[in-house]
């Protein structure tokens, strides 16, 4: 079967020509692999541009970049390299291999081999099947586990009985794929995943390892989907055995953000942060500690959590009675974003999401035209002082008492006389 490469982005489309070119000159092969076909196939867009090399990648990557003059990162350790092309497509570059686990949930021992076995290496058979580049086989897919099959049946299938208790990530992969997808588990698949979590499977990863894959289920469009799926799998267990997010917050946010997606202003936002919240929140200050510590959060990630306990006391502030939009910008502003949009999510009290409406919206774009070097031409010294009037200033603005560049510099100049008075 051949793939339509042609309806690629026509930059794309280009480097790909000329990756089978440069290959078929050096006598290797070269192949489009992994997720890109997938998403490919399913007519979905993907930025993630990986070939593998029947050959030598390196070379490959090495020859291009002299003759593209394109920038190339070469990680001899790994026989891969990376190249960006003057366009700014990036792809990577591997060496076609085979490889074996010493030990359950270690990382793999690699050595270079055919096409077919660098996809029999890989967790799912849909994300087994590649696209040949060479110019005499563009376009053909190389579909040796039946990877197209299961696409068009909506099939989640391993390649092999190993593949959970090789590489335990693959058990948080499948509930993301299925998620995302809207596919099914296999039904073979689906006991072999279940046995590696009753077998612990999940416990012969490292743990920062483990998480760094689960985090990404943060980052799908419906991470409570996933989240929901793996619970039904008995797949938390790697954080506590008891462990339960708070089901029916998550439920809400998942609510929410389909709600506010329809706003354009709310369109493109990264919610993630707001799920990762909302996931943990149920943990005690001790507990989030030791999960900080055991899965290697960010610094920022522990920041957030640990804003959390502000929560209630940002609700109380914002159902004070006819707040000026000033006051409710003094409360949000030095408030985390994530936790405000948790908030905004979560509460049921419509003054409260109105209020927080008007702060994103609104006073939180709000900028001053006036800058520290005016306030110095009007003789104020630089220091506490200079800030704290362009903070009034500002919180005028806000509230729709100044307007303009003039009008924010006789405000100013009269905060000056005040303080020199
Ligand atoms: N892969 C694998 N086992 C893993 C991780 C990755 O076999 N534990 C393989 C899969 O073939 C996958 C490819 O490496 O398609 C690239 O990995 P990654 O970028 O993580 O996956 P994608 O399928 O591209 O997923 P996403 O769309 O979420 O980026």
């Amino acid at each position: 079967m051949k793939v339509n490469l042609s309806r690629l982005n026509k930059k794309i489309y280009i480097d790909l020509k000329t990756v089978g070119v440069q290959a078929q000159c050096l006598g290797f092969r070269a192949y489009l692999v992994g997720g890109v076909v997938r998403d490919l196939l399913l007519n979905k867009t993907s930025s993630d541009w990986d070939i593998v090399v029947e050959g030598c990648a390196i070379k490959l990557a090495k020859t291009l970049a002299n003759k593209n003059n394109s920038r190339l990162t070469v990680y001899e350790q790994f026989g891969t390299a990376t190249l960006e092309f003057v366009n700014g497509i990036v792809m990577d570059f591997s060496t076609a291999r085979s490889e074996h686990y010493p030990q359950p949930g270690s990382l793999p021992i690699v050595k270079s081999g055919l096409l077919e076995n660098d996809l029999f290496r890989r967790d799912f058979t849909i994300n087994a099947l590649a696209v040949a580049l060479n110019p005499q086989t563009w376009g053909r897919l190389q579909d040796f586990y039946g990877g197209y099959d299961d696409l068009k049946n909506r099939k989640i299938r391993v390649l092999h009985k190993q593949s959970f208790v090789d590489d335990p990530t693959r058990i948080l992969r499948a509930a993301r794929f299925a998620a995302r997808f809207g596919f099914k588990v296999e039904t073979k698949t689906l006991r072999l995943l279940k046995a590696a979590i009753i077998g612990q499977a999940p416990m012969t990863v490292k743990a920062p390892r483990y998480y760094a894959e689960f985090r990404k289920l943060f980052f799908e469009k419906n991470p409570g989907v996933c989240l929901r799926q793996l619970a039904n799998w008995q797949g938390l267990g790697f954080i506590a055995p008891d462990f339960q997010p708070d089901w029916k917050s998550l439920a809400r946010i998942a609510k929410g953000v389909l709600r506010l997606r329809k706003d354009p202003f709310f369109f493109a936002k990264d919610w993630s942060g707001v799920y990762f919240l909302a996931f943990w929140a149920q943990l005690d200050g001790q507990r989030i500690k030791q999960c900080a510590k055991t899965f290697h959060f960010t610094r920022l990630e522990i920041l957030r959590l640990s804003g959390m306990v502000e929560i209630p006391r940002i609700c109380n502030q914002l159902i004070i009675p006819r707040m000026s939009p000033s006051a409710v910008y003094e409360v949000l502003d030095p408030v985390d974003l994530e936790i405000i949009y948790f908030i905004r999510l979560t509460t049921s009290v419509s003054m409260i999401a109105r209020r927080i409406d008007q702060f994103l919206k609104k006073s939180r774009l709000v900028d001053l035209q006036i800058t520290g070097k005016d306030l110095k031409g009007l003789g104020f010294k630089p220091g506490r002082e200079l800030g704290a009037v362009l903070h009034v200033v500002l919180l005028n603005k806000i509230d729709g008492k100044v307007e303009t560049h003039q009008d924010e510099m006789v405000l100013a100049k009269s905060l000056h006389f005040l303080s020199v008075g």
